[in-house]
Formats: C-alpha cells, structure tokens, sequence
C-alpha cells in the first residue's frame, strides 16, 4: 500500500503567516503539522510516501527530504494550479500505479492511531466483498464546512455532498480516505464542482452511483483540519496535554516549573515560571517571563519579562515586555514588544520577519 500526502494549498485562512510559508509546516507543539502525517504513515506500515506539493513546494521538501529521517521514501509530486483532492489523484496516477493507497489531507491532524484504519481496509479488501473505498466520518457541530456522508439504517454510505447548504447527516468526511485503484476511474470521470475543483467527495459519490462498495468508520478521538488560527490553536493544546515531560535545557532556582513541560536542549530558564502544557524548543531564552499553558515557543525563541499563554510562537521569534500575550500565533523571527504601562492583553496573529511595537 502506498500513501499519497496532500501538501500544495495556498492557506489563505492562515495569512499573513502563510504569506512566507506552507500552511503545513507551521508547527503545533514545536513540530511541523506535515510530519504528524508523516509519522501517522510510516507506523502505519506504509512508507512509499507521494506528497502533492504546490506553489510552496521548496520549502516542503526542504523540511521532509527524502523521507529517509521519517523512515519513508518521498517522491514529490507537483500540482501546478490548486484543481481540487481528486485532481491530485490524476497527477498522482503514475506513482500510485494500480496499488491501494491512503490519502491524507496535510493539514489535517487526528488524534486516532491510522494503523487499525489501515488494518481495517487490508482486512475488508481480503474478504468476500472488497470495498473501493474506506471513509473516515466524524460528527461535527458544522456539517456546511465539510464534506458530509449519509448513511442508509444498515450503515453503507448512499450519499455523499461537499460543503453543502442543508446538510443530510452532521457526518463529516475526515482527511483520511482509503482507495483501490477504481478510484482512477472516478477521479477521471467527474466535472469541475461550482467551487472550480475536481471534489474527491463527488469522485467517491461516483463509486457509490457504480454499485461499488464504500466502507466507512467512525472516528472515535479528536480530528481538526488546522487550516485557521482558532483549531491551530486547539491541535497545539490537544497535542501539548500529552508530551512527554523533559527537561533537557538549564533551568536556575529562581525559576519554578509546573506541570507537563518539555524544554529543549540548550533553552535558557532564568528567573520564570513555565506551567504546563509547554514545549519551550531548543536554544530558547526565556527572562523574567511567565509561559502559562498550551504555549509552544519555538527553537531560539526569546521571551523577556513577558506572559505568554496559549499561544504558538514559531522559531526564532521574541517577544520582549508584552505583559500578556494570548491566543496569538507569532511567526519566525518576528518581534513583538510593548511598552508595560498599558496592561492589556495581546491577541495577535503576526507573519514571518514582522516587528509590532505595540506601544
Ligand atoms: C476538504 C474536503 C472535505 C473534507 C475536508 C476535511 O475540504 O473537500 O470533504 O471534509 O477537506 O478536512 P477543504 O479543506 O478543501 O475545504
């Protein structure tokens, strides 16, 4: 089996931090939300990896190489204008050959081991019936922003909508499908959707109008597709609640540490407190500063006389005299500061490079 990772939107809901990166490498917990996915492949036994890549391509395969560190090989595959997931598929037609593959939507992060999913379609597609297809469905409280299945009483998916007005079932497709190659059929067949994108949602509906067989699952744990700065920001809190604590930076005795904090080799703690969830990335400066939970401050970050709480702060970033920061995603080397005789917190979402003095 082989895996097919989308990474080539634009992330126009990220902005102005996807300005200057790909909206799946900004980091939740101090890791890259790509390599969630990557990860989630390779334990899952696959690790002939295609990963769809677009105008932000470089940097993509800069961060994942090829493959090797995750202990996967990467073939790149580039997609030159955002034509939709099933239009991925038909560039991908070459590296997938006829083999059965999972695709995986970059941006998406589960909190669902895909090991049993995956185990789950090898099985069914050794027994009697094979399916064509394996779905991931969730219940969300706003069925309108995805795509949505409706099942019949026995549990087989009979429709399935993208995005739509008055949705059938508040059932959501997750960004994990799992396909055979008639999946080429369909992605071949289908038009253009109103939003202009060939939908994977219409392709797999095309299977089902065929008779084929669609299983699907219900995900059990967490699922957020990261795309804006609010579920970001709650992946950051769900991954944080459950890092391994380690201190592996120096910490003086001034300072007090409270909770789950990872704190990275080479990070400075002087004179601050750090309640936990944290993960304080290596070669971090942290002075006189309170790092309150769901923080992720990144590799050589510097945070001086300043409280920070739930909030991401990419590498290299500093954020000096800000009496509280909040609920802010601040990107790589951008400075913040602020003057301490005006005590308001700070709700801030700041690009790449940007200095705010907020006096
Ligand atoms: C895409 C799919 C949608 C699915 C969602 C999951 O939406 O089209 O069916 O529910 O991913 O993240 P998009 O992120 O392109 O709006």
């Amino acid at each position: 089996m082989k895996a097919l990772i989308l990474a080539g939107g634009a992330g126009t809901r990220l902005r102005p931090i996807t300005h200057t990166r790909a909206k799946q490498l900004v980091p939740v917990a101090n890791k890259p939300i790509l390599f969630y996915g990557i990860e989630a492949m390779v334990s899952a036994g696959i690790t002939e990896i295609g990963v769809i890549v677009g105008d932000t391509r470089e940097e993509v395969m800069a961060a994942l190489g090829d493959g090797s560190a995750f202990g996967a090989a990467i073939t790149y595959l580039p997609q030159d204008q955002p034509l939709g997931l099933a239009h991925c598929v038909l560039i991908a037609r070459d590296f997938l050959g006829d083999d059965d593959f999972v695709m995986y939507l970059g941006d998406n992060l589960l909190e669902q081991d895909l090991a049993a999913f995956v185990d789950a379609f090898r099985t069914a597609r050794a027994g009697d019936q094979p399916p064509d297809a394996q779905i991931l469905l969730k219940q969300v409280p706003d069925p309108h922003r995805f795509g949505i299945a409706e099942l019949d009483a026995s549990g087989d998916v009979v429709r399935l909508v993208e995005k739509p007005a008055d949705p059938p079932s508040d059932l959501a497709l997750v960004g994990v499908y799992l396909f055979d190659a008639g999946i080429h059929e369909a992605v071949a067949a289908i038009e253009p959707s109103p939003r202009g994108e060939l939908e994977i949602t219409d392709a797999i509906q095309w299977l089902v109008d065929q008779g084929r067989r669609v299983r699907c699952e219900l995900l059990t744990g967490w699922w957020i597709d990261t795309g804006k700065l609010t579920p970001l920001l709650e992946a950051n809190r769900l991954i944080l609640e459950r890092i391994e604590p380690t201190i592996e930076g120096t910490v003086d005795e001034a300072s007090v540490i409270d909770g789950r904090v990872h704190i990275g080799a080479g990070a400075t703690i002087t004179g601050s407190t750090i309640r936990g969830p944290v993960s304080i990335g290596p070669g971090a400066v942290i002075e006189n500063a309170f790092i309150g939970p769901f923080s992720a401050i990144g590799a050589r970050c510097r945070v001086v006389s300043s409280e920070i709480e739930h909030s991401v702060l990419m590498d290299d970033s500093s954020v000096i005299d800000v009496p509280r920061l909040e609920d802010s995603l601040i990107g790589s080397h951008a400075e913040v500061m602020r003057s301490r005789r005006k005590p308001r917190a700070l709700r801030l979402m700041v690009g790449d490079h940007c200095q705010i003095d907020a006096e």
